[in-house]
């Protein structure tokens, strides 16, 4: 994983150039940058605010001996390669989480957020994987405009004002280290580390699934990065798709 960075000062969405790149045959490695998008998306169908100040990337990836299932665990590995740059550009002095399937918090409040989109041939192979990462580097949206806490690098100690390209170049590291290590072997390989940064594990939670909410205890991630949730004592379900809420 040698990376390439295509930088734009402003796209629609860096996913969608991505993505369109993916689509006409692009290599796997590029990270298409912008200063700010227009129209930047997050999950579910929600708006991402995208003022300059932030980190705006999508990587381009190939895991074309894997099903779209399998491949979409790399956006859980891409969480986790996240928190672990915070935490070493921070020298320790924070250490970032993440929640189910693959927000970054930092103490408890949302940090960044990552919209994997891809497309599969006809075999159901994975042709391509488009993994956007957004991060708030120096500006979050405004408390009222998000139901939920967030928070930006530039207000944490030990990381104050950080150029989002630094940040970038600091993420290819940890980066490049779990996706060989998923290569190797898929999310199975890192299901260890993901747990020991998982947010409310052994908690009550609150999970967002479909259009309704459920409450259940978060028990585990499993080898394909399946969630499972205890809703009644010994009645343990597992949930590929969904969120934890964050309170
Ligand atoms: C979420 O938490 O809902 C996911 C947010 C993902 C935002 C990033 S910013 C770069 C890429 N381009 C987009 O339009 N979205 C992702």
């Amino acid at each position: 994983h040698g990376f390439r960075c295509l930088r734009l000062e402003e796209a629609t969405s860096t996913n969608d150039v991505a993505c369109g790149l993916a689509e006409r045959g692009e290599a796997a490695g590029l990270f298409v940058v912008a200063e700010r998008q227009t129209a930047g998306r997050g999950r579910l169908g929600r708006i991402w605010q995208s003022p300059p100040g932030n980190l705006y990337a999508s990587l381009i990836l190939r895991p074309d001996r894997h099903s779209l299932a399998e491949a979409s665990t790399l956006s859980l590995v891409a969480a986790l390669a996240l928190a672990e740059a915070v935490e070493l550009l921070s020298a320790g002095a924070v250490s970032p989480r993440m929640k189910w399937p693959n927000d970054v918090l930092i103490a408890g409040a949302k940090t960044a957020g990552i919209l994997l989109e891809g497309n599969a041939d006809a075999t159901g192979r994975c042709a391509w994987l488009v993994i956007g990462i957004g991060v708030n580097v120096r500006w979050s949206p405004p408390e009222e405009a998000v139901p939920y806490p967030v928070t930006r690098l530039a207000a944490q100690p030990g990381l104050g004002d950080i150029e989002p390209m630094l940040l970038l170049h600091a993420l290819t590291g940890p980066l490049r280290q779990r996706l060989a290590a998923w290569e190797e072997g898929g999310f199975a390989a890192l299901r260890a580390a993901w747990l020991a940064r998982a947010h409310r594990l052994g908690a009550v939670v609150e999970f967002k699934v479909g259009s309704g909410i459920i409450q259940g205890r978060f028990v585990d991630v499993d080898g394909t990065g399946a969630i499972h949730l205890e809703r009644a004592p010994g009645g343990i379900e597992r949930f590929t798709a969904g969120e934890i809420v964050l309170g």
